[in-house]
């Protein structure tokens, strides 16, 4: 096995908290907590060396905890390697300084930074009394599946599928029924079976659709066709979707991200989507999300969840930097989008030169690339095992995403190209060492 490198970094790893890539900026007094507006464009070095260990990262810090080996290169959990855009950070640290953390809760110029935002990259504007809410995507998926079905009802996924969204439903006793996506091995892409989901949504009297757009693992961005297609389905049975939009902003050109409720007000009327900033500004542990209900009814039935629950303010923290990573963070996202292309094109020729007989779904969207590696014949644990104790990698499993995921794993690459780039050499030299079965070689 090839000598380690740190994590993250392809020369000398930074201390921890250390903004490698921090440039100068201006102080801008326009809105409450968004205090710094660049004076200059700024150039975002996403190759800087970033260490994240020593900050209670699930990704870096809990290899023991989790029964991983120490040394394994990580790339599972979907967050990032990079520090989040420079103003968050400042308004993060200006509000920190003030030092009182009392009770929140967002005023207008949250809601006017978060639909302006939605506006200008989706073409889609929700009105700010359709907001509810929630401490992350998860929590609001299971919120959505306590509050519009009863136990015993169905629930409808497509697998392989982000896993929360099965223990979302197994986990409040509710029926899940899978309608697996097609694959399309040659094309290495996902579709959709529409006549095998409608017929699922009627055998099993399904009661709620959970909807992964974009997709995780498979980062299929669903064309407006499609998702029309899945609405018409799911309005003429009395189905409502819950979208999880969480991906919404990393579909790569001239691939688009359409917001499910963004259809028409007939499909909005039947639909929740449920977004964060956490994904596309790398805010996951600030747990702040905001769950969209077009319809008045379907919103006071979360909210009543909600209640229920007992969560009622959100994190004072996540609203500060919700608010400015919305405000400020365009020219960040579109660098780091050109950085994450590049990392992509990377996974893609060193697949191509080293495993070839490794199919690599190319995603329209997402920082996450599913790897097909079927043709070495190892599954379940043994491919865990392949993975983690040949290659020393910590990487998602395919059969965590549902059975129709086994023989796949999945690669976050929104890291250091270095450290990704190792972690690349890693796997490939572990299915060197186990040719291919004929299968598919
Ligand atoms: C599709 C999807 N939904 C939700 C989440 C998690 O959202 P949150 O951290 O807001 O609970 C993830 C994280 O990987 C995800 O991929």
């Amino acid at each position: 096995m090839p000598e380690r490198i740190p994590p993250h970094s392809a020369g000398k790893p930074a201390e921890p908290g250390h903004r490698a890539n921090a440039v100068s900026a201006s102080a801008s007094a326009t809105d409450g907590y968004s205090a710094v507006r660049p004076s200059v464009a700024r150039r975002y070095d996403f190759d800087a060396p970033t260490d994240r260990t020593g900050t209670d990262s699930l990704k870096f810090d809990r290899h023991v905890e989790r029964g991983k080996r120490p040394d394994l290169l990580s790339l599972w959990v979907a967050d990032m390697d990079f520090p989040c855009p420079d103003e968050a950070v400042e308004a993060l640290v200006k509000r920190a300084r003030h030092g009182i953390f009392g009770y929140s809760e967002p005023g207008s110029a949250y809601y006017q930074a978060v639909c302006d935002w939605m506006e200008r990259h989706h073409r889609w504007r929700p009105d700010p009394a359709w907001f509810v809410h929630t401490p992350g995507v998860v929590s609001a998926l299971a919120l959505i599946v306590q509050a519009f079905t009863h136990p015993g009802d169905a629930v409808l996924v497509q697998q392989p599928v982000y896993y929360p969204f099965g223990s979302s439903i197994r986990n409040n006793g509710r029926h899940l029924v899978n309608c697996p996506l097609v694959y399309d091995a040659e094309a290495a892409r996902y579709h959709i079976d529409f006549d095998a989901f409608e017929r699922a949504v009627t055998q099993h009297n399904v009661k709620l659709f959970l909807l992964c757009n974009p997709h995780n693992p498979g980062g299929r961005a669903w064309s407006a066709d499609e998702l029309r297609r899945l609405g018409t389905i799911c309005l003429r049975h009395g189905v409502i979707v819950a979208s999880d939009e969480i991906h919404m902003d990393f579909a790569y050109s001239p691939c688009v991200h359409v917001p499910y409720a963004s259809l028409g007000d007939e499909f909005a009327q039947q639909a929740i989507v449920c977004t964060s900033g956490g994904k596309t500004f790398n805010l996951a542990g600030l747990q702040t999300s905001n769950t969209i209900v077009p319809n008045p009814r379907l919103r006071r039935t979360l909210r009543a969840q909600v209640a229920r629950s007992g969560y009622s303010q959100p994190n004072s923290l996540g609203i500060v930097a919700t608010q400015a990573c919305y405000r400020h963070g365009d020219e960040w996202l579109a660098q780091l989008k050109r950085y994450l292309a590049g990392n992509l094109q990377l996974v893609r020729d060193h697949f191509a030169n080293h495993a070839p007989a490794a199919r690599v779904m190319i995603p329209d969207s997402t920082y996450l690339v599913w790897i097909d590696l079927r043709a070495w014949g190892r599954y379940g644990a043994d491919l865990e095992r392949l993975v983690e104790e040949d290659a020393g990698l910590w990487l998602d499993c395919g059969d965590m995403f549902g059975e129709d995921g086994d023989g796949f794993v999945r690669i976050n690459m929104a890291t250091q190209r270095a450290y990704l780039q190792q972690a690349l050499q890693q796997l490939t030299d572990a299915l060197a060492a186990h040719p291919p079965t004929d299968r598919q070689a």
